[in-house]
């Protein structure tokens, strides 16, 4: 395990910050003591996103800013006189990506390029933790996946963020930019919406659907709970071992979504009927079979292991649904 650096007192940028992962690693940053400037996506309702969700006593500490992650001179006054930067601002689903592909451009290759670019000229940064995903290795082509695993752009999701983390290589071989790319596998747990399996299976259980309706249920996945993946992402930030490298976040574990629907079934004291919805069913060739992550990197570097159970983290979940059951539409289907 490597020298871990000390948080407190930095002044640390979050892109995301709104959103499912990022609101929970902006709390986690304030309560480990930093100087918290949130990027909170531009819209006129002055929503906050997730961030509406978070603890409003360390939302209270937070600089938050509204912007574009596309906007190449907001993103540098951003950055401008941070000392570490935590980049997730992403169009993360991938349904949504087979529709609207050059969006995914625009924003997830586009915004790490304005975040990299603004990071190299600053002067103040000590690491960029650069947030990819495990898509990018698509199916599982041996397990479990560790980081040399080939990248496959299996959607154009994964395809964005191969070219994002890419860049960010290109900026650690070019310019020295003490960059880490964090692979986070699936992760979930509250705040997280129902474009993911877990809230799609926990919401139409808690609304009382007498059977479930899903997509492939044989797909394996690697699940992470939310502040597990964000407390990775802190101890790689504060690692200084950890630049230039590209390190998995994931538990280690692996379960299929009939698995998952069933326990949550189970947590939730009710026995259903799954049935498949064609509509949700990816593309035969687009269709992630099996994600399962090797994570010793990151536990040699820093020592990070998950400690949330994957049954407690469901329970949780599960809870969290059942208290803001007003937010889901189970009869729709979300992108
Ligand atoms: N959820 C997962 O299972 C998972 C797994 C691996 C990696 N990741 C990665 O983690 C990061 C966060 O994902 P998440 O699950 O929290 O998703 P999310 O959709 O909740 O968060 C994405 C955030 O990006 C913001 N955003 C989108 N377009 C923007 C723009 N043009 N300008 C500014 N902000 C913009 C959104 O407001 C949102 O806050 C992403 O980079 C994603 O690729 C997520």
């Amino acid at each position: 395990m490597n020298i871990i650096e000390n948080i407190s007192g930095k002044t640390v940028a979050v892109t995301g910050a709104d959103g499912f992962i990022g609101s929970h690693l902006s709390e986690l940053l304030v309560q480990s003591g930093a100087r918290v400037r949130a990027l909170v996506y531009y819209n006129s309702w002055n929503e906050l996103g997730w961030l509406g969700d978070a603890q409003q006593s360390l939302v209270d500490q937070m600089e938050l800013v509204n912007g574009d992650i596309r906007d190449t001179e907001l993103i540098r006054k951003f950055v401008k006189g941070c000392d570490y930067v935590f980049h997730l601002s992403s169009l993360i689903a991938i349904p949504y990506s087979y529709e609207a592909p050059r969006s995914y451009i625009d924003t997830n290759v586009m915004g790490a390029i304005n975040v990299l670019q603004a990071c190299r000229d600053s002067d103040s940064l000590t690491r960029l933790v650069h947030v990819s995903t495990s898509e990018v290795y698509g199916t599982a082509q041996q397990v479990p996946i560790s980081e040399s695993h080939p990248l496959v752009g299996q959607s154009p999701y994964s395809a964005s963020k191969i070219a994002a983390d890419k860049m960010a290589e290109s900026f650690y071989l070019s310019f020295g930019l003490p960059v880490v790319t964090a692979r986070p596998f699936n992760t979930f747990g509250p705040r997280q919406t129902a474009r993911a399996v877990i809230p799609t299976i926990a919401s139409q259980l808690a609304a009382g659907a007498s059977k479930l309706t899903l997509g492939a249920l044989h797909p394996t996945r690697d699940f992470n709970y939310a502040t597990d993946t964000a407390a990775g992402m802190l101890a790689l930030g504060l690692c200084p071992a950890a630049a230039g490298k590209v390190v998995n976040i994931g538990s280690g574990e692996e379960w299929s979504i009939g698995e998952t629907a069933k326990i949550l079934c189970e947590l939730s004291g009710r026995e259903v009927e799954i049935q498949t919805d064609d509509n949700r069913i990816r593309p035969e060739n687009s269709e992630v079979f099996r994600l399962l992550a090797d994570n010793c990197l990151i536990h040699e570097l820093t020592g990070w292991k998950s400690r949330v159970s994957f049954r407690d983290g469901l329970s949780n979940t599960l809870e969290w649904i059942q208290r803001n059951k007003h937010l889901f539409n189970p009869e729709r289907y979300s992108k």
